[in-house]
């Protein structure tokens, strides 16, 4: 019955799209939703590359079940074992209770860990190939990309790289499954987004692997998330490569709390002298509207970041603090920083965001400033230099 879009001759989409969820992995939001990817490899033997989140094993198993009639399922290649893709494990071997699952030692630790499955297994080393059939898989082991038993398959005869979430988007496949099928627009900056919330923390991991990959022919990325990349590969490699590096583009972000408006005025006022003296891509985040997922995805996007809080409590301001602590954990390196506060009777947020600068080792830009209570001429000329000191800093080569 299902008309599955074939990747190559004998190798087919099955994976699912989720319109339902509201956050991912409970806190990241999804306007455009999310795909769980998985490809179906129907030769002289049949090989299944992931699955999907456990909520749509219904209509996955179905998929399944219509290509394969009475045929079994030879194979299971589990390149990540997060839910969101090992979810449908347990009752796939239930309905094919001889197929071989294939993974390497740490896939089958969290394997019986999350299913109690501990047999039937077949494990690979990093760089081992199986024939199986007529197709010639190879295996990559790619540790903490995000998860330590992540692993990548390269099938040889399509030059197919089945790439775990690396070089995935949020965003559902909304009809097309091929890049060439799809309006792309949203999807390179819910890529940036997913790479700064899901994989930003994994720098080094990600270079690892795309040294790795240098060496192959890739002309098909199959990723567990988005589009099936075919036309793109190289800007695709690309944004992975560039955000790994912590390499960011000309603009700045300025994330900003403010509880009754004066912290907020200081930020409005870097914002027009950072555009009057020629900084065109400037971002401002209010972090008790912003949502921190878009917050860290900018931050990764952008090479200058200014960052302002009142003082709350003798501390910085609450969401100002918990945002910081999400950039912390992700070691975002090498970016220029500017910072300004403000408070009512004893300030505490500017001495707390240099120490931040100080422990993430930024480049510290322009005279950091301070004001207490409402914002007045000679704060508000400082905050203007603040500006024009990092608009000047952003300019040089
Ligand atoms: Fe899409 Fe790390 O799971």
């Amino acid at each position: 019955m299902y008309k599955l879009k074939a990747i190559a001759n004998d190798i087919f989409y099955v994976g699912v799209n989720d319109r339902q969820k509201a956050l991912f992995e409970n806190m990241w939001p999804l306007p455009y939703g999310i795909s769980y990817n998985s490809y179906l490899i129907v030769g002289e033997k049949s090989v299944l590359v992931d699955t999907v989140d456990v909520c749509f094993s219904d209509i996955f198993l179905r998929k399944i079940q219509d290509k394969l009639q009475e045929r079994p399922l030879d194979y299971l290649i589990v390149n990540h074992m997060e839910p969101d893709h090992a979810g449908s494990i347990r009752l796939l071997r239930q309905l094919y209770p001889q197929v071989q699952i294939i993974g390497n030692k740490r896939t089958f630790d969290m394997l019986d860990g999350f299913y109690g499955i501990k047999t039937g297994l077949v494990e690979v080393k990093d760089g081992d190939m199986l024939e199986i059939g007529q197709h010639k898989l190879d295996f990559y082991l790619a540790p903490m990309v995000h998860w330590p038993e992540v692993m990548m398959t390269y099938e040889e005869t399509n030059k197919i790289l089945f790439s775990a979430d690396a070089f995935g988007t949020y965003g559902t496949l909304d009809g097309g499954i091929l890049e060439t099928e799809l309006n792309l627009e949203h999807f390179w900056d819910e890529m940036k987004r997913y790479y700064s919330n899901i994989v930003g923390k994994y720098g080094n991991p990600v270079q690892r692997i795309l040294q790795k990959l240098s060496a192959l022919d890739i002309q098909v990325i199959c990723s567990t998330h988005g589009p099936v990349w075919t036309e793109h590969i190289r800007d695709v490699v690309g944004i992975y490569d560039k955000l790994s590096r912590y390499e960011g583009e000309d603009g700045v972000v300025i994330i900003y709390g403010s509880m009754y408006g004066n912290t907020e005025q200081m930020a409005e006022t870097i914002a027009a002298s950072l555009a009057d003296n020629g900084v065109k891509n400037i971002i401002m985040h209010n972090v008790s509207k912003s949502d921190a997922s878009y917050v860290l995805r900018d931050l990764f996007k952008y090479k200058a970041v200014i960052i302002g809080s009142p003082t709350y409590c003798n501390q910085l301001y609450p969401e100002i603090d918990s945002i910081l602590q999400k950039i912390e954990v992700r070691e975002v390196k090498n970016r220029l920083f500017a910072y300004f506060g403000s408070f009512s009777w004893a300030g505490a947020a500017v001495k707390r965001l240099a120490a931040f600068g100080e422990k993430m080792q930024w480049t510290v830009v322009g005279e950091p400033v301070e004001s207490k209570q409402a914002l007045k001429a000679d704060k508000y000329d400082a905050c203007w230099d603040l500006g024009k000191s990092m608009a000047e800093k952003l300019a040089e080569k």
